[in-house]
């Protein structure tokens, strides 16, 4: 059986040694170049509209650090000659290294802790406050020792204010301490070594300027999409009684490089410290002239450190309350859940609602992928559902305001309604690849990944999530309501009736699994009747129905209408839900037509050969052999559909397609496929720890370990420096929300099926649940809803079958061998029957 494989797991000491005994703050001791990339994705701070990676002001790109900046939605295009053909990408743009900062003393070199004596070194970050601090003492050839302590915050107060403060302590030296604070607009896209061939000079310089003696400006543009950004910053430098140092002040106009050198004349044991704000702006901001204009006005505005933080942790208290989680089982795993958290936080927030952006798969920590948007916010919406719905409202805006371009991308492709691009960026065109670098064999290779459809099934499954539990009519009725009927359009035209067999089929297709992107001989012409596409595409059909019913009448009429859609398009669409072909062999749902004719790997001797076997397609690849001829998949793919489907809605959707499920039907494809596949996606252990979690615990626990380590063990070895993955880290939070504690929205009510093992004691979470806060709280033998502040209206609650209304003010609570109420003016009390129904799946 392939069993989760930890690279530095849960247990181990180096991933141990991150997390400190406060649950808020992940640590790391030590000054370890080889382990920089992976702590500067860690430590990057954001706030939704613009985010920092935590390299060192001191550092520039230099293979062992990386301070990357990137603004949310900033994408430009380069284009390269490949292999004989022009292709191009889309990039998020990493913007001028704001940071930047070094210091000197008496002229010797600038310090650079790859060359100096470290003699301690400690970083920290505080998830409560997303505050990065940085202590270490250096000692320089001459002897001298300087104590440096820094500080950073990327406001979530004021998302166009970033600030840094410096404290150098000259221990047992005075002279002259030369510091050099500039914003950095030389930077490049150069983060991934397989892009580094390919062009990443991005931006442009429009102009620099000083803006009085402690302020300069820098104002770029991005070279094709013309977007401007500017950064304003001032550098004040203060003594520990916090008069001014009033320094010596050169200004430094090097072309894209701006800023000042300051001398200090620093005093043996006396403490300077440095102030760095910093003001950004880009030209794709609501409500404002300029860029450089506001970054100027803006900065004037921007308080001293001290003023910036006390906002700043203000905003994340008023987040957390929303965002609030508790377990009491594990220290380590309340952690890492907050640490994805703040990583989600960083990477959409409310700041980025107004901004016209998507869910970067890596958040806007690295340029893995390029900043781009793939299926992955099928496994972020879910948490924002719960806490921040106007935030999924205006993510789910973004795909419709692309709506256009995917139903563009359709026509051409021969299809009707709207083909979502498999990655897109800026304008919902399609940015896949055309060509990809197997860093295994040195060879470029033509990429047909773009063949995933399936990215409109996540588009529509979100839309129907997103209603089920806000209730927000509003937006189903107009855009959700579109962007849904048009995805179902598009899976009613891309199935083609095959008359022989009596079924619809999908051909030329990818699943979620991306080993299989043809059959042996054919591999760049897809498959055929993908299990989870066909079976979620009928899923999609109906529910395009089944809304329509929703609508009131004249917001059907008006759809119908603009829609063009007629009375024998309606029947279609319900004849393909009823009739599309579903693969089975070997008495399990088969991932595609054919699949049981391909040979099956020897695992045991390939994980012999290779210390890490996640991406078997490029070590096959490299041996001249190839992914496409196994019975291999890199992540779930049939077993997705245990994953978004309950056992019951499932049973349903198969029922519906005319095949009946046997009860052993679901354990035996999850185990048929866990045993082929390579987890070479960290989406990989989220969706087998779900699908396991009531059928084998343990193992399930183990792969929660590994999605908990997705990027605090760096468990690919060597992608979380590029940047986080974003799906793992919500997802990890769901899991423990829909998974463990088994909450539903369904029926118009909050369901909940616990299945937390009681020995790991309770878990606590916040959720708004159609605009009402809750707290749901598992305490081994029973589950507790309790109102939260400003609860205004009752909500219906069941747990497996007992249903309960809870009041504002009040709490329900439904032990596992009997449920009652308890607290003020509760609903009544329930009758013992909780645990009569058998666990799902
Ligand atoms: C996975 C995809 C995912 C993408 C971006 C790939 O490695 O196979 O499912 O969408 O990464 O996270």
């Amino acid at each position: 059986m392939s069993k989760p494989r930890s690279h530095g797991s849960a247990n181990s000491p180096e991933a141990a040694e991150d997390v400190a005994p406060d649950p808020w703050v992940v640590h790391f001791d030590g000054y370890d170049p080889a382990d920089e990339g992976r702590r500067e994705a860690l430590c990057t701070l954001g706030n939704g509209y613009v985010a920092t990676r935590g390299a060192g002001p001191e550092s520039t790109a230099d293979g062992v650090h990386y301070p990357g900046t990137y603004a949310a939605g900033v994408y430009n295009q380069l284009q390269d000659r490949i292999a004989g053909r022009t292709v191009e990408n889309e990039s998020l743009v990493n913007l001028p290294n704001w940071l930047s900062t070094r210091f000197r003393v008496d002229g010797g070199p600038w310090l650079d802790l790859d060359r100096a004596e470290i003699l301690d070194y400690h970083q920290e970050l505080d998830l409560r406050r997303a505050l990065l601090t940085r202590r270490f003492r250096v000692r320089d050839e001459a002897g001298r020792t300087t104590a440096v302590t820094e500080r950073r915050l990327v406001s979530m107060d004021v998302p166009h204010a970033c600030a840094l403060e410096v404290t150098y302590l000259p221990e047992d030296w005075s002279g002259r301490l030369e510091i050099r604070s500039v914003l950095d607009g030389s930077v490049q896209n150069t983060l991934v070594a397989r892009y580094r061939a390919l062009a990443s000079a991005h931006l442009d310089l429009v102009r620099t300027a000083e803006l009085a003696p402690d302020s300069v400006l820098l104002a770029v543009v991005t070279n094709r999409s013309a977007i401007r950004v500017a950064m304003a910053a001032r550098t004040v430098v203060r003594y520990d009684d916090d008069t001014p140092a009033r320094p010596e002040r050169r200004f430094v106009d090097e072309g894209v490089v701006v800023g000042h050198d300051l001398v200090v004349e620093a005093r043996r044991s006396e403490p300077v410290t440095l102030e760095k704000t910093v003001a950004v702006f880009t030209g794709r901001d609501r409500a404002i002239a300029e860029p450089a204009d506001e970054a100027q006005r803006w900065l004037l505005r921007l308080g001293r450190f001290e003023d910036l933080r006390t906002r700043h942790e203000r905003a994340w208290a008023r987040l957390w309350e929303r965002f609030h989680v508790d377990v009491v089982w594990d220290g380590r795993m309340l952690t890492v859940l907050r640490l994805h958290l703040l990583h989600l936080l960083q990477s959409v927030s409310p700041h980025s609602a107004d901004l016209d952006v998507g869910v970067p798969a890596r958040g806007l920590h690295g340029e893995a992928y390029r900043g781009h948007v793939f299926w992955d916010e099928l496994f972020v919406f879910p948490v924002l559902n719960l806490r921040l719905p106007e935030l999924s409202r205006a993510l789910l805006r973004y795909r419709h305001r692309r709506l256009p371009e995917a139903r563009s991308a359709a026509r051409d492709a021969g299809y009707a309604g709207a083909m979502y691009p498999w990655q897109s960026a800026s304008n919902g065109e399609e940015e896949s690849q055309r060509v990809h670098l197997n860093p295994a064999s040195g060879r470029w290779l033509p990429d047909p990944t773009l063949r995933q459809r399936h990215v409109g099934i996540a588009v529509a499954y979100n839309v129907w999530q997103y209603y089920q539990v806000t209730g927000d009519r509003e937006f189903l009725a107009h855009d959700g309501a579109e962007m849904l009927l048009e995805i179902a359009r598009f899976w009613a035209s891309i199935a083609t009736d095959d008359e022989a067999r009596g079924r619809y089929v999908i051909r030329g297709v990818m699943g979620p699994d991306e080993f299989h992107t043809g059959y042996p001989g054919r591999e760049l012409e897809g498959i055929d009747n993908n299990a989870y596409t066909n079976v979620m595409a009928s899923w999609v059909l109906r529910r395009a129905l089944e809304t329509l019913g929703v609508l009131a009448d004249d917001e059907r009429l008006e759809l119908i209408e603009t829609m063009e859609l007629d009375r024998d398009e309606l029947e279609r669409w319900d004849d393909v839900a009823r009739r599309l072909f579903v693969p089975f062999h070997d008495g399990v749902i088969s991932q595609f037509e054919g699949y049981e004719d391909l040979a099956e790997l020897d695992w045991a001797a390939y994980r012999a050969r290779y210390s890490n076997i996640q991406r078997l397609d490029r070590i096959l690849e490299a041996e001249n052999d190839s992914v496409n001829r196994y019975k291999a998949s890199k992540q779930a793919d049939t077993v997705m559909l245990f994953y978004l489907l309950s056992a019951d809605e499932l049973r349903d959707v198969l029922g519906h397609l005319g095949y009946q499920v046997d009860a052993e039907l679901i354990p035996r494809t999850i185990h048929y496929y866990l045993e082929r596949s390579s987890h070479g996606s960290t989406l990989s252990a989220l969706v087998h720890a779900w699908v396991l979690a009531r059928s084998q615990r343990k193992l399930s626990m183990e792969f929660l370990a590994q999605a908990l380590d997705a990027d605090m063990a760096d468990i690919q070895g060597g992608t979380t420096p590029e940047g986080i993955h974003l799906a793992a880290m919500a997802g990890s939070v769901d899991l423990l929300q829909r998974c463990f504690c088994g909450l539903e929205t369904r029926q118009d009510r909050l369901l909940l099926d616990p299945y937390w093992p009681k020995s790991h004691g309770a878990v606590e979470f916040s959720i708004r649940y159609r605009g009402q806060p809750l707290v749901v709280r598992m305490r081994g033998s029973h589950a507790e809803v309790t109102a939260g502040r400003g609860m205004w209206r009752p909500v219906q609650v069941a747990c497996r079958d007992e249903v309960a209304e809870l009041r504002p003010g009040s709490r329900v609570a439904f032990p596992l061998t009997g449920t009652f109420n308890l607290g003020s003016g509760g609903g009544s009390a329930l009758r013992d029957a909780a645990t009569r129904r058998k666990p799902r799946t």
